[in-house]
């Protein structure tokens, strides 16, 4: 706090800066106060809205996007009451557009190193973009009040610590885990970027004197194929990324592959495969293995194709129900198929990753959290009938609530008396719970994202 506050200073002393790119600069912020608003109102994610907006922007303004959509998404409580200190009625209805503007405007001042009353300009001018001329006077005016007053706002709207998250997510993080602030806080920050080395191409080793060559710098870590970027970048910097050398990837989700033990010839189903992170990392550990990468989603399959064109990799790209698999198993012909392992990335809450995609804060509900946990139970019972007899099941997910990772599993295993445990790698479980099935990553600052990981065998 003290360090915004006294950033918010410094820029304020600095002279006024005219921007050379004024015009595309305000229709960034135009734009962002639309994705903001339908990810509030319509409950649409970032990573659904951003690709479709940045044809109209230029590629330049895309990390300015970025920052503005994921930043407020970050934050957004502190913003709310802020406006909440400064309007007096609320901006409803066919005015929201100018309450997400508002929202556009004090992230800048806050958050930003853009001049102050520079990001005012730009974003009172996106009001005209917008059509919203007639509230021109009204942004201007909160806006350069906050400038005015932000030291007694902010100390009214930050005498308490705020989680920043909604108070049903809060709940569930105090009932399981004790250091429940440092999960809160561990999201609230920016995600450092990791690669995956692709160990066909490159040692881990090799590549970061490629990386810093070009000037990049990474650090290793106790996964042998991970490397964390000092900070991040765009992949188009990263060397040989078209031609397969890395993939982005974050450090706990890297572990999926690497427990799964894939072995050449060996019949492997990724269930729930899309966009194919864990595919592809499967096939540059067994490159001859017969891959089946699964998905329900026809246009996230597009992405598995893509990312398996750029390993320069092969498997069989369906697109099916994880609980039907008799169905899709049929119509590619492979019916009498039973696979020596199964990796069940299974679709979850996506609470480990919120650092990585804030929206999910205000997307998901707690009453989405009961219907996950049926289907992934649904997709466990229904894939286990397709495991041989000593095969391998590996149940992932990116969440941290325990209803969908060590409950479930204990449910399964008190349900599937040919289902046995195995031992992962790992030491230390979250809250030392000795009890525990399956491993518990929570997101750490400089290390990986909240991750659980359960490893089951099919008893002969
Ligand atoms: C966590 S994401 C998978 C990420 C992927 N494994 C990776 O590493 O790139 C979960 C996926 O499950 C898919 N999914 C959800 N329900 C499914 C179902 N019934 N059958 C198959 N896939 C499903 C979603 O479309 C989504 O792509």
């Amino acid at each position: 706090m003290k360090n915004e506050r006294s950033q918010q200073k410094a820029e304020k002393n600095k002279p006024m800066k005219k921007t050379a790119k004024k015009s595309t600069a305000l229709s960034s912020r135009a734009v962002a106060a639309q994705v903001i608003l339908q990810v509030l109102d319509e409950g649409k994610s970032l990573s659904s809205l951003i690709p479709d907006v940045q044809v109209s922007l230029k590629t330049q303004d895309l990390p300015l996007l970025q920052e503005i959509c994921f930043g407020v998404c970050r934050v957004l409580p502190r913003l709310e009451q802020i406006i909440q200190c400064l309007v007096d009625k609320p901006l409803k209805g066919k005015t929201r557009i100018v309450h997400c503007l508002l929202l556009v405007g004090l992230y800048q001042l806050l958050y930003m190193r853009v001049p102050p009353h520079a990001a005012v300009d730009e974003v009172v001018n996106a009001t005209k973009t917008l059509k919203s001329d007639s509230f021109r006077g009204l942004v201007n005016g909160v806006l350069r009040r906050f400038l005015r007053e932000q030291e007694s706002i902010l100390a009214q709207v930050d005498k308490y610590w705020q989680t920043l998250h909604p108070e049903w997510f809060v709940n569930k993080l105090k009932k399981a885990y004790p250091n429940w602030r440092d999960i809160i806080n561990a999201n609230n920050q920016k995600p450092p970027m990791w690669l995956r080395v692709n160990a066909q191409q490159n040692s881990v080793e090799s590549y970061r004197t490629l990386l810093a060559e070009s000037g990049i710098l990474a650090e290793t870590d106790l996964h042998p194929q991970a490397l964390r970027l000092a900070s991040p970048t765009t992949v188009q910097k990263l060397p040989y990324f078209s031609e397969g050398a890395v993939t982005v990837q974050d450090l706990s989700a890297q572990w999926a592959a690497a427990l799964l033990e894939p072995q050449n010839d060996e019949w492997i189903l990724d269930a729930c495969a899309a966009p194919g992170g864990k595919t592809t990392h499967i096939l540059e550990l067994a490159p001859q293995a017969n891959v089946i990468a699964l998905d329900v989603e026809a246009h996230r399959l597009k992405r598995v194709e893509e990312n398996l064109a750029r390993l320069n990799q092969q498997a069989m790209v369906v697109c099916g129900d994880a609980t039907q698999p008799d169905e899709w198993l049929a119509e590619i012909g492979k019916s009498a198929v039973q696979f020596d392992r199964i990796l069940l990335d299974a679709p979850c809450s996506a609470t480990g990753v919120i650092r990585r995609h804030p929206d999910i804060k205000w997307l998901r509900q707690e009453t989405d959290i009961t219907q996950l946990t049926a289907l992934q139970k649904n997709i466990l019972k229904a894939l286990w009938a397709k495991l041989k007899p000593n095969g391998i099941l590996l149940y992932a997910t990116c969440s941290v609530l325990p209803e969908e990772n060590d409950e479930q599993i204990r449910t399964f295993l008190s349900e599937h008396s040919d289902a046995e445990l195995l031992p992962l790698p790992f030491e230390g479980n979250v809250n030392d719970d000795k009890s525990a099935v399956g491993f518990q990553f929570i997101p750490q600052e400089n290390g990986g994202d909240g991750f659980y990981y359960a490893k089951l065998r099919k008893r002969s």
